[in-house]
């Protein structure tokens, strides 16, 4: 049999467009299997990482978040994946810097505690879609603790529980407001909160209000309503439940603004943002405003315990459903053109 080669989507410098070549064959150390891709991701970080070579720490760089395919290799104390295995994996070259752990290759390191069994029924295509808008739905939920999401910047630290098999789940009595329910993480956040018995009221746009319903929201509003902000606080006074806050998911001044009237309105609350919240400054006392760092091992026991079984229950969707820009490495770049146009309700998805 010949042996196994190895190719990625290189960056070879900032603001260049990736150029497919030969990378090494990665090997498995401890704590980490070898994912023969299948299927990888495209997230709007990496097009921050292509244009500025943001949080790239090797040159040239292998980036990419999220992979879907089969177990190649494991390392020396895995017991919980074979070779041959199906899985959906979280590469975590952001944290790390190793090209090795960057999705955009036919083979990438995925530590353990980032990936899960993907169901047969389930296409990679399809599966891609969960593993890095997990991890950030866990970081928004279930931090304990604030840590440090960037220099000067806190973690939120929302203290919510994992999400939960049981079905019907009981209600927990709180009620969370996501703003940009139809993005990848505010539907991934939706899907999770309501898993844990959660109360969703979300803001997304007109065409997507059944799509953000469909992860679970009780409620969702209109972002383009004028009236958005006091909408959003009748319906959860109407809810007759605790408030925990905003999980916004856009992150723009133009958000900010609406959260900050919210929960002025509402007495305070978290503020969970995926971008540098608000300087403290221009934020009440009675809101706790951070941002989310979507690597942590807060995530470890929900990769673990709930994804296969939740997937395989249906009661974790493939959510948003996956746009497929084309099949081979080299589509990858198209891929990133067209998630910097923006998408919709959609992730963008390339086969291997
Ligand atoms: N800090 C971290 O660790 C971390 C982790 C993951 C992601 N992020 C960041 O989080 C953001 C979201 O990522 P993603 O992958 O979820 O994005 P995405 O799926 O590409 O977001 C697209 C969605 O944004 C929605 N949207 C745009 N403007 C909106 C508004 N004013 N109100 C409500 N919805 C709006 C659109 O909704 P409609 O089409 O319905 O209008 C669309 O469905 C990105 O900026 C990303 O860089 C940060």
């Amino acid at each position: 049999m010949a042996a196994s080669t190895n190719q990625a989507a290189w960056l070879i410098k900032a603001d260049t467009p990736l150029q497919v070549g030969d990378a090494p064959l990665p090997a498995a150390g401890p704590g980490e299997i070898v994912v023969k891709n299948a299927a990888i991701a495209i997230n709007p970080l990496d097009c921050h990482m292509q244009d500025s070579g943001v949080f790239v720490q090797q040159w040239p760089a292998i980036f990419g978040c999220d992979v879907a395919g089969e177990v190649y290799e494991t390392g020396p104390d895995v017991q919980r994946f074979k070779k041959g295995d199906r899985v959906i994996g979280h590469a975590i070259n952001l944290a790390s810097g190793r090209p090795q752990d960057g999705a955009f290759a036919l083979y990438t390191v995925i530590p353990v505690d980032k990936a899960a069994i993907l169901p047969d029924a389930i296409s990679f295509t399809d599966g891609v879609v969960v593993p890095f808008a997990l991890e950030a739905a866990v970081c928004v939920l279930s931090l304990k603790e604030p840590g440090v999401a960037m220099p000067g910047v806190a973690t939120p630290a929302l203290n919510l529980p994992y999400p939960s098999l049981e079905h019907p789940v009981p209600s927990l009595g709180k009620t969370l407001v996501v703003y940009g329910g139809s993005s990848s993480v505010g539907s991934m956040t939706t899907q999770l909160a309501t898993a844990a018995g959660i109360h969703v009221i979300s803001i997304a746009g007109a065409h997507n209000l059944d799509f953000s319903k469909s992860c679970g929201a009780a409620e969702v509003f209109d972002h383009k309503n004028p009236l958005i902000v006091d909408l959003v606080v009748k319906e959860v006074s109407k809810s007759g439940n605790e408030f925990i806050g905003i999980f916004d998911a856009i992150s723009t001044p133009e958000t900010y603004a609406h959260d900050l009237a919210i929960l002025a309105a509402l007495g305070g609350g978290h503020l969970a943002c995926v971008h540098p919240p608000p300087p403290a400054t221009d934020v009440p006392a009675n809101v706790k405003a951070g941002m989310i760092f979507a690597i942590n091992d807060v995530a470890a026991p929900v990769w673990r315990d709930y994804v296969t079984p939740a997937l395989q229950a249906g009661k974790l969707k493939c959510l948003p459903p996956p746009s497929i820009v084309g099949n081979g490495l080299e589509h990858i770049q198209e891929a990133l053109k067209r998630s910097k146009a923006g998408v919709s309700a959609t992730k963008l998805v390339v086969g291997l």
